[in-house]
This record gives structure tokens, sequence and C-alpha cells, in this order.
């Protein structure tokens, strides 16, 4: 009887000391703690186009210039980069729900042969993720006209904040210039209007 008592007080002293170690065991295998949440704010980050069944390096890697932009304002990353050889690259789309659309250009240098693209990052940033692309090249001997998917992998731990200049689209610029063509009519409409009205 004595020892059943005994054995009953010890388990109770041994019961925080077992759930102790079996938190601290849990702890010790349990999935990295997911990434904090980025701060608001610009990034240059690296990147790497992937093949699209396998992890070596694309082709279209050498083409896309190194490093990206990230944009993040809350939930929103947007990640905006330069392609090199843009003429080439006659098409880049990229995954919008069930399908597949048109990447955002916000800015292209016919002269420089450039073009600087914007894309929205839907998932996890640390997951790759999927680009068309329709690449066409005239000049060669045999000309080139191949589709492919490749994948975008962005080096989560390359992230450094910069205060490189974010390239505000062209659909802003046009904006701007779209009210100052109609400000310029009005006034002359002004100008016309009262000068109209002196010669009568
Ligand atoms: C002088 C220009 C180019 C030549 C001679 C060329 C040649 C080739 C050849 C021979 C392959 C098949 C080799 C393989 O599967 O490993 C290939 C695949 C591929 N090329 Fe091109 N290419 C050229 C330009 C481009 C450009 C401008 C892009 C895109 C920006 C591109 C994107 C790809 C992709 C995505 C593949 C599929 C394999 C991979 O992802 O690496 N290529 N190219």
């Amino acid at each position: 009887m004595e020892n059943d008592g005994e054995g009953v007080s010890m388990g109770k002293r041994l019961a925080p000391l077992i759930g102790a170690v079996l938190l601290l065991w849990s702890a010790a295998f349990m999935p990295v703690k997911a990434a904090e949440p980025l701060d608001d704010g610009l990034y240059a980050v690296d990147y790497e186009l992937l093949q699209g069944d396998r992890d070596s390096t694309s082709i279209a890697n050498d083409y896309f210039e190194k490093p990206a932009l990230l944009k993040v304002d809350g939930d929103e990353l947007i990640l905006q980069m330069t392609l090199n050889h843009s003429k080439w690259v006659q098409e880049l789309q990229e995954a919008s729900g069930d399908s597949f659309s048109d990447v955002r250009v916000v800015a292209e240098d016919d002269e420089a042969d450039t073009r600087v693209i914007q894309l929205n990052v839907s998932g996890d940033l640390a997951e790759p993720f999927p680009l068309k692309m329709h690449v066409v090249i005239d000049e060669l001997e045999m000309p080139y006209d191949h589709s492919y998917t490749v994948r975008l992998a962005v080096d989560e731990s390359s992230l450094k904040e910069t205060d490189q200049q974010w390239v505000d689209s062209i659909e802003e610029g046009s904006k701007i210039w779209f009210f100052i063509a109609v400000a310029l009519v009005v006034i002359v409409a002004i100008f016309v209007a009262i000068r109209f009205r002196r010669s009568k």
C-alpha cells in the first residue's frame, strides 16, 4: 500500500518533467517558423529563371537583368525587372487565376532594346512560380521561334533595402500627358473665345 502511494506521487512529480521534455522535443522537430512578413518598402532581390521541369538554370536567365526590385505594400508583393534583348521576347505571361495573362510592361527603350516588366507575386515568395514566353529571333540563320514555360525563383536571402528607383508605369505617364493635353485645349479655347468676344 505504501509503495503504491509513493508510485503515484512519483508519477505526479515526473509528469511536468515528461511534459517539458515532450514540448522541447516537438519544438525541435517543428518546421522552421514561417518567414516574418516583410515590412512595407522597396527591396533589391536576386532571382533566377529555372527550367520548367527541373531546377537547372534556364537559358532565359541571361536575358533578365539582376537584381529585381520588390515592392512590399501590405500583402501585395510586386516584382519589377528588366529584360535585355526585349525584342526577342515577344510574349511574356504570368499565372492569373487558372490561366496566364500578359505581364504588365512599365517601360520600354527601343534603342537599348530593354523592357521593364512587373509581376505580381500571388503565392509564397519562396516558391518558384511559372512564366510563359514566346521567343522569336528572326536574324539568326535558322529562325528561332519557340514557346517555353520557365519558373522564376526569388532568392529571399538576398533581400536588401534599396533606394533604387521604382519605375512608374507608362500608363501613369500617359495619364499625365492626357491631362496636360486637355488643359492646353481648354486654355486655347478660352483664349479663342476671349478674342472672338473682343472682335465683336
Ligand atoms: C541566339 C539566341 C538563342 C539561341 C541560339 C538559343 C538556343 C536554344 C537551344 C539550342 C535550346 C535547347 C537546349 C536545351 O534545351 O537545353 C534552347 C532552349 C531554350 N531557350 Fe533558347 N536560344 C536563344 C535565345 C533565347 C532567348 C532570348 C530566350 C528567352 C529569353 C530563350 C529561352 C529558352 C528557353 C526557356 C529554353 C528551354 C530550356 C531552358 O529553359 O533552358 N532562348 N535555346
